[in-house]
């Protein structure tokens, strides 16, 4: 029996043991950079002619490993071997799969500070950044395999006399696990952990961008003893094997964390019945965000300056969680725009091999080219009140933007920039602010900053958003505390790291005996 979930707590920097211990942790991944990682396929590792570089984001020079990448033969061996393992996983009692989650989160504990190391230099994340995503790694395995352990119990059907009646959770089949580059740990162990304690087998394509800190991962579910060909690793190009991992016959669901385009063409082709299918294919899809902080006349001015800088530029703005656009009312927007634009100035940008740098790079060449067109788009629809150029161009440094006086309907205000730009928009009154924040096709996150209850009241039942924070900033969710997952083109209303994330990779049987 385990004992209650708890998050795992973050790493306080400040303290000299943990700055050293850190300090060891990158010099060892600095020392391991550049090797060659393979492709597991049965525990079977397998090496392609064709590689990709992962590139270090902060300094384009560093390459972080070089990968060997599946082609359509190879996916299609990796299904096989996820259909064939199936037959056996699937007949693991959920209690012992439950033990390999928490097998392998205990190694990850032990191996914590390497692994947020690797995420500084493959994803560019700050420590605390790389820190936060580490401990939900951690915490989306302790808590699944809590859940799992709940759904295997007997559930509380209506008793009748004369008859046994018993539902059972049981797995699908085989499943096409597709992370996403910007939580490339915590994300993409929630995904595959989730599905694999649930009793499916499944196809790991990691992210082009961020396919070490995956291959790491690999290493800690063989090291916890989880069966070969239970997790199939098949890095490759989304154009090569993306579409032919969605389209096979036996796949029987795909999970996918990624940009709207992506996740509805996915939609799209899983749709479509294959000859030899047997099933109608499930997608589970967290797509993208245009996430508002609504900032109200009578609030604590510092906290709603606070929680946009914290919520826009995190990561470089590079959460589907990150407040894109700011909403704020009429009679405070001077002080807030200026109060934000101020703390904007504040921050420090670059290379985050050293703590000191607050804001990193964005993840590659075309995420940045993709950011500075929008910062041109945005110089034609609002006014450039800071930031709007490139940073040091040792990588892919943007400077954190600030927008005003943006009209909502602006395209800097409706499409997922996914990068360090926030746009300014004034509001007559609070229900004005609200019809703002939902006239975008997202859903996904939002933060209502004021005193007024009725209006908290009012956003509570209003603010179309899957995550709704009051008086905080709008990322950060804590797994367990804050399921989370949005509506509309956000998804398909899924919530990770919630009660009832589970039940979406399970199918329930009913039995019933007549005694
Ligand atoms: N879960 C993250 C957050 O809340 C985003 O993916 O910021």
């Amino acid at each position: 029996m385990q004992v209650e979930f708890k998050n795992e707590p973050f790493t306080n920097f400040s303290l000299p043991e943990n700055k050293q211990a850190f300090e060891a942790a990158l010099a060892k991944v600095e020392s391991e950079l550049g090797r060659e990682y393979d492709l597991i396929i049965g525990g079977e590792r397998i090496k392609t002619e064709k590689k990709s570089r992962s590139i270090n984001p902060s300094n384009k020079e560093q390459v972080i490993g070089i990968v060997s990448q599946a082609d359509q033969a190879l996916a299609e061996k990796a299904i096989q071997v996820a259909a064939q393992t199936f037959e056996s996983w699937k007949a693991v009692p959920a209690e012992a799969r439950s033990r390999y989650l928490y097998k392998a989160a205990a190694i990850l504990r032990r191996r914590k500070h390497e692994f947020s190391a690797w995420l500084v230099k493959e994803a560019g994340k700050s420590w605390a950044e790389a820190d936060a995503d580490t401990a939900e790694a951690i915490d989306f395995m302790e808590y699944y395999g809590r859940q799992m352990d709940k759904l295997a119990q007997r559930q509380p059907l209506t008793r009748i006399p004369d008859e046994d009646n018993e539902l059972y959770y049981i797995p699908l089949g085989v499943g096409i696990v597709i992370p996403p580059w910007n939580f490339p740990l915590a994300i993409m162990v929630g995904m595959t952990t989730a599905a694999i304690v649930a009793g499916n087998t499944v196809v790991l394509k990691p992210a082009s961008t961020t396919p070490v800190i995956a291959a790491k991962f690999m290493e800690i579910l063989e090291d916890a003893g989880v069966p070969a060909g239970v997790v199939n690793f098949v890095p490759g190009s989304g154009s090569e094997i993306g579409d032919f991992l969605v389209e096979h016959p036996l796949t029987r669901f795909i999970s996918f964390t990624g940009s709207r385009d992506v996740g509805l063409r996915i939609n799209e082709l899983a749709a479509k019945h294959r000859p030899g299918q047997k099933w109608m294919k499930r997608l589970i899809a967290e797509m993208g965000g245009k996430d508002s902080i609504i900032v109200d006349n009578d609030c604590d001015l510092e906290l709603a300056a606070q929680a946009i800088v914290t919520s826009a530029f995190g990561f470089s703005g590079q959460k589907c969680s990150a407040c894109s656009r700011a909403i704020v009312h009429q009679d405070v927007y001077d002080q807030v725009l200026n109060r934000v634009v101020e703390l904007t100035k504040q921050l420090t940008v670059g290379d985050v091999r050293n703590p000191e740098f607050y804001t990193g790079p964005v993840v590659d060449e075309k995420a940045y080219n993709k950011i500075l067109e929008y910062i041109e788009i945005g110089k034609q629809e609002g006014k450039l009140m800071v930031g709007g150029e490139i940073g040091p161009d040792s990588g892919y440094f943007i400077m954190p933007t600030v927008f005003a006086d943006v009209d909502p309907q602006a395209r800097i205000m409706q499409e997922e920039i996914f990068g360090p730009v926030v746009a300014f928009t004034k509001a007559r009154d609070f229900d004005h602010a609200l019809e703002i924040a939902n006239n975008t096709e997202y859903g996904l996150t939002g933060s209502v900053i004021s005193r007024n209850r009725a209006h908290l009241e009012k956003a509570r039942t209003e603010f179309h958003v899957g995550n709704l924070y009051f008086n905080r900033k709008c990322t950060g969710a804590l797994v367990g505390v804050h399921p989370f997952g949005g509506f509309n083109m956000s998804g398909t209303d899924s919530k990770a790291g919630g009660p009832d994330y589970l039940l979406l990779f399970t199918q329930a049987k009913l039995v019933s005996e007549k005694l």
